[in-house]
């Protein structure tokens, strides 16, 4: 069946336009953070583990943290959202961009643990490193019970309540960044827009929590 094109008003094109702008715009600007000052310095003078292992895992976490940061955006029923895109089309958005984001993470994680094993034989756990790792761990979670809860027999209501895990991804995801990431703290702005998603992040959580305050008392009062 083919589907009817959607009129959509020219303020609403602009608003897509501009959403999409600053959705394409802020991965990019890491990917170039990370080219113009972190790739430089190590020209020429890395081994192959670091130009195949850890320049490349640095890339994949900024740019996995950005990707995460969206999937709370195109969840939290913003009105400014919702009136340049369907529920639909949001909901569309959350599930590709939750797997890019999560590969990316993935992949990050993985290859910095390879990078330690490689350079010292051995994985080294400080506290941000450990913060990484149970991050990483609660985001496989959250991601496989989207993904399979029908085959892992959950019902709509159990994987979202686990999904919620996501939740704590994120400060823990920031705290290890903001503590290990040379390339986060070689760029002021960068580091800034840092802080900015993780504000953004917090007031998200605020009306997440208030929402399911009144529904519980709603439900209390029933
Ligand atoms: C097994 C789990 C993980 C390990 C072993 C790990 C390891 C590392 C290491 C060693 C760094 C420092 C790189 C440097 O020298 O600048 C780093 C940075 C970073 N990690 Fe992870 N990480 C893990 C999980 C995660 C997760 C779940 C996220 C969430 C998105 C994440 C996001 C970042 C970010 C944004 C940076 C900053 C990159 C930079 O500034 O260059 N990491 N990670």
């Amino acid at each position: 069946m083919s589907q009817k094109p959607t009129k959509r008003s020219p303020a609403t094109r602009a608003l897509r336009l501009f959403i999409l702008t600053i959705a394409v715009g802020l991965p990019l600007y890491s990917i170039g953070v990370w080219m113009y000052q972190v790739a430089p310095i190590y020209r020429g003078t890395a081994p192959v583990v670091v130009t195949v292992l850890y320049l490349p895992a640095r890339i994949l976490g900024l740019v996995g943290f950005v990707l995460m940061f969206y999937q709370f955006v195109l969840s939290a029923r913003f009105s400014f959202m919702e009136s340049a895109f369907t529920r639909m089309e949001l909901v569309r958005k959350h599930k590709t961009i939750g797997k890019i984001g999560f590969l990316a993470i993935l992949l990050h994680g993985t290859a910095m643990l390879a990078y330690d094993l490689f350079t010292a034989g051995e994985i080294w756990l400080d506290l941000p490193k450990t913060m990484g790792l149970v991050a990483l761990v609660l985001l496989s979670v959250a991601v496989a019970v989207a993904i399979y809860w029908k085959p892992l027999g959950l019902s709509n209501k159990q994987w979202m309540r686990i999904h919620r895990l996501a939740y704590l991804v994120f400060p823990l995801a920031f705290y290890h960044g903001i503590t290990l990431g040379s390339t986060l703290n070689t760029s002021r702005p960068l580091l800034g827009l840092f802080y900015g998603m993780t504000a953004i992040y917090l007031v998200i959580l605020v009306r997440r929590v208030r929402k399911a305050v009144s529904e519980s008392r709603r439900g209390r009062k029933t």
